[in-house]
């Protein structure tokens, strides 16, 4: 059964279920700032109950009004809420939360990108079939206005291409190794120490929350139903200081890259570290913040850029997203901007995806190296675009070679690496690294 729609001036009351970093800003927000959510909804909107797993634990800001629980039928089986707000991350018991509230006919808005990116559309669906809206904006990109561009704003185009720089945990690490010459754990350590990484920082560094965002904007970018865990992932964990200070040489940046791009037929989606030209706009995000380079065939590019993540920045989305749900209950609308995301999208295999690559190798430093180096290369028709040499860089005699191709198809710069690697001169290839050259760049 459906919550009826509320009339014009009656309170549309909401359960929040979490209350930590997002959730006490979201809750302050609605609770202190009452007047600017009634004026912009056109009418009461009051935080009822809250659910939390621990009553006593210290809060960012504790609601006055709201009752706070740590049983949840006494939230999503309210029937005087009609709007949930699903703050607690995490897939359970956040996803059959989220459920539950749709199937009692109660709107939702969530910040939760692993169950969006994993459920998104079998939860669109469910909404879709009980007449309610699932709002997500703050999923992706935290206060970056992402999914209503994509949703409403770029509506009139085919989008081509997404770029972007979307965890800033890790840009924050890539930064540090960038300017400051410091190692992965030395950059990991102070951006724990900063609060910019978790105690835990796997699901960052790895590329999974990077992977997730993709997913989700993907999706809706390209209007279907995307698997998270086709997505081809690397993490930054490997990064070395020494291909920062080659590639800067070489006028390239390193950022972890989100790339999606459409083939019509099938889809490119990808997340690891890439170069990328100076000039790029993705080059100039530096610590936390995030970015986003969107093509679009009637818009051409667009960028967006700001906070991606901190409670401050969500909340915004997220009381921006339960404004924008009430403003349309009010109205007696429905699935307003209803995105259709039930089409299943393939996604190309990563061997089959054209990029250019770099590669640092350890080499014996005599004549010839760099014949042999070129003629596996040229093989398998990978073109050369620039080579650094330097000599005696590493023990027993070594030089250190650094190569950057052209693009080329990525199944055959593996078997370049293995061939290379397995030469008699090649003692290691210490890296191996995507690149977007000046001419693919947006
Ligand atoms: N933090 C950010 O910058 C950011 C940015 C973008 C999106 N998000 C997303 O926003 C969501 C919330 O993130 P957050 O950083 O605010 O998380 P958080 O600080 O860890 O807060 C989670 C809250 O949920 C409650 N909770 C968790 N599991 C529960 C359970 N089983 N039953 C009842 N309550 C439970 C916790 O209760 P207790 O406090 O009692 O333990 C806590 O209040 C996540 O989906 C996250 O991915 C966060």
């Amino acid at each position: 059964m459906k919550v009826d729609f509320p009339a014009v001036m009656d309170t549309v009351r909401v359960g929040l279920l979490g209350l930590g970093i997002v959730g006490s800003q979201v809750a302050e927000r609605l609770e202190c700032q009452r007047d600017l959510v009634t004026e912009r909804t056109g009418g009461p909107v009051e935080l009822t109950r809250v659910l939390v797993r621990d009553t006593a634990k210290r809060r960012a800001y504790l609601p006055t009004a709201a009752a706070i629980t740590t049983d949840p039928a006494a939230v999503l089986e309210d029937p005087g809420i009609g709007v949930i707000i699903e703050l607690m991350g995490g897939m359970e018991p956040a996803r059959t939360y989220i459920e539950r509230a749709i199937d009692a006919g109660k709107a939702v808005v969530t910040a939760n990108k692993e169950v969006m990116a994993h459920h998104g559309p079998e939860l669109l669906d469910l909404a879709k079939r009980r007449g309610v809206d699932v709002y997500f904006e703050a999923a992706v990109g935290g206060g970056i206005p992402l999914i209503s561009t994509f949703k409403i704003d770029l509506l009139a185009n085919q989008i081509s291409r997404i770029e972007a720089v979307i965890n800033g945990t890790t840009n924050f690490i890539i930064d540090r190794m960038a300017r400051d010459g410091a190692g992965f754990d030395e950059a990991l350590a102070e951006a724990q120490r900063l609060g910019y990484a978790e105690a835990d920082p796997t699901y960052d560094v790895e590329g999974w929350d990077a992977v997730f965002k993709l997913t989700i904007m993907s999706s809706i970018a390209f209007r279907g139903r995307i698997d998270p865990d086709e997505v081809h992932r690397e993490g930054i964990r490997g990064l070395d200081p020494v291909d920062f200070r080659y590639a800067r040489d070489m006028g390239y940046a390193i950022r972890l890259l989100a790339y999606a791009r459409d083939h019509g037929d099938e889809v490119e989606l990808r997340v690891h570290p890439a170069l990328l030209p100076q000039s790029h706009l993705l080059a100039a995000v530096h610590d936390a913040y995030n970015a986003v380079v969107i093509e679009g065939d009637l818009v051409g590019s667009v960028l967006l850029y700001g906070q991606g993540a901190g409670g401050r920045p969500t909340a915004s989305a997220v009381v921006g997203d339960v404004i924008d749900l009430v403003l349309s209950m009010r109205k007696g609308i429905d699935n307003r901007i209803a995105v259709d995301i039930a089409r299943p999208i393939r996604v190309r295999a990563m061997a089959d995806v054209r990029t250019a690559a770099y590669l640092r190798l350890h080499v014996a430093d005599r004549p010839g190296v760099l014949a042999e180096v070129a003629r596996i290369l040229g093989d398998l028709d990978i073109s050369i675009s620039a080579v650094v040499q330097k000599q005696a860089m590493v023990e027993h005699a070594a030089a250190e070679l650094v190569i950057l191709t052209h693009p080329a198809r990525e199944g055959d710069l593996r078997t370049a690496r293995e061939r290379l690697a397995a030469l008699e001169t090649v003692y290691a290839v210490p890296a191996f690294l995507r690149a977007l050259t000046p001419e693919e760049a947006m």
